[in-house]
């Protein structure tokens, strides 16, 4: 190490105080970046944070996470879900994501086409004839139920599906309650303490009842996976919750802005439509790499424009080196997902929708972070893109996507980047679609 990288290495990374980070974060972040590179201080909720991004920033941070950085998590949250995953370190986290990950992803995912549709096609039907009073609610709703059929085997008119849904919805409930010592005040984190026994009730009567991996569920092949599974990597039913909870917003964040962004750029759309009937027509398309090529850049353009996870948090265990900067044990460490998604040089006119950029375009080959990196990175990738695909399939198969009120004007940013108001949707039928 040089003598003045040795000297920044024992120096603080610089503050960055103008910042309206409530008003409007992304914008906040990129100013940051702007002026102070990969690595700068700044107040988040009220908290000094070290921010950490651009593409060299955040390929630094993943390099040296393991055993130095761990997902910053409050006791409620330690609380609520356990032994879940992102509450694991160390060997048991790695052995519970060695474990977790093949029936979430390759081979699987083929088997899960079919009962995805068989969810999502009468849902779409019904947006066709009656349109929607509220996108993010409806794509809320519809990505319940293809996590609760894909991950639990629950199909919507199934006897444990409203069982499951009023439980889980109160399970949700009480991880909007007081972080620290205060929760144990309130009435909704004991009606979540409630809620999480019965979900694992059901969820250990469903895995007793599942048949052999390869069935057109998960379950199968996380039984299958846990059966002899160490002590260290945490029970089934924690991680279980904890898929059902990661796949939920985010999940619906990007299909609805897919949806949004389709409706705003209907030279896309009407592409697009082209493959979603032919994918309609031969469902095994979607789960095929290099298939229905303008759906994948148009996901891929929603993901780089539309990240739904707005911060991952960190807390650092040890002293680390970001940037040439020392960062002390006890800061608080956090990635933004889409802090290298508005780079102009890899992303000419960041700001504007292109799916082209995906097809042919200079930033092909560009890697996204909507779905993080390093430890910790989202293991739902492939099952979370597939979903989306299959929606958009399926919207695009009755119709052209169209706003009648126009883009949502007003967006919050956490959980996940959703419209704050309700933005209602039509479908106009395909013989109507210029
Ligand atoms: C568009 C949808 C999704 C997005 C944008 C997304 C994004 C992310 C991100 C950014 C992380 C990293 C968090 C961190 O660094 O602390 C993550 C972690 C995770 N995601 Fe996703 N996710 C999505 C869907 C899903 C789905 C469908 C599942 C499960 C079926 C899932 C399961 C997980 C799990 C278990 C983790 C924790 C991994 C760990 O701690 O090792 N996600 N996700």
């Amino acid at each position: 190490m040089s003598e003045q990288a040795a000297a920044a290495a024992c120096e603080l990374p610089p503050h960055y105080g103008e910042a309206a980070f409530d008003r409007d974060p992304l914008r906040a972040l990129e100013e940051g970046h702007r002026r102070h590179g990969p690595v700068f201080r700044m107040t988040v909720d009220g908290n000094e944070t070290v921010l950490v991004g651009t593409w060299a920033g955040l390929v630094e941070l993943f390099a040296g996470e393991r055993g130095r950085l761990e997902v910053l998590n409050t006791p409620l949250v330690h609380d609520l879900f356990g032994r879940a995953l992102f509450n694991l370190t160390d060997d048991g986290h790695a052995e519970a994501r060695r474990r977790l990950r093949p029936a979430l992803s390759g081979r699987a995912l083929p088997g899960y086409v079919p009962p995805l549709l068989e969810v999502t096609d009468p849902v779409t039907g019904r947006w066709a004839q009656h349109g929607v009073g509220d996108l993010y609610t409806a794509v809320r709703a519809l990505t319940g139920s293809l996590s609760a059929r894909v991950l639990l085997g629950i199909a919507p008119g199934d006897a444990d599906a409203a069982g499951f849904a009023s439980a889980f919805e109160r399970f949700v409930a009480a991880s909007g309650a007081l972080p620290g010592r205060g929760r144990f005040m309130s009435g909704r984190y004991w009606a979540g303490r409630a809620a999480r026994r019965r979900l694992h009730a059901l969820f250990a009567r469903r895995a007793a009842a599942v048949a052999e991996p390869g069935s057109d569920s998960a379950l199968a092949g996380l039984v299958a996976a846990f059966e002899d599974a160490p002590q260290e990597v945490g029970p089934l039913p924690d991680h279980l919750l904890a898929l059902l909870i990661a796949a939920r917003e985010t999940t619906a964040s990007l299909i609805t802005w897919c949806l949004v962004e389709l409706a705003g750029n209907r030279e896309h759309a009407v592409l697009a439509q082209a493959e979603a009937d032919g994918a309609v027509a031969a469902p095994e398309l979607l789960a095929r790499r290099g298939a229905v090529p303008v759906l994948r850049a148009v996901l891929a353009e929603a993901q780089r424009l539309h990240s739904p996870n707005l911060l991952s948090m960190r807390e650092a265990v040890c002293p680390v080196d970001l940037g040439g900067y020392r960062i002390p044990a006890g800061s608080r460490v956090a990635y933004s997902p889409s802090a290298g998604h508005f780079d102009p040089e890899v992303f000419p006119q960041p700001h504007t929708f292109q799916p082209g950029r995906f097809l042919d375009g200079e930033s092909r080959g560009a890697r996204l972070w909507a779905f993080g990196g390093g430890a910790h990175a989202c293991l739902g990738r492939p099952l979370a893109e597939l979903m989306a695909l299959t929606v958009m399939a399926s919207v695009l198969h009755q119709g052209v996507p169209r706003l009648p009120g126009g883009p949502p004007s007003r967006i919050r940013y956490r959980p996940a980047k959703a419209p704050l108001t309700a933005v209602p949707l039509v479908l106009d039928r395909q013989e109507t679609a210029s």
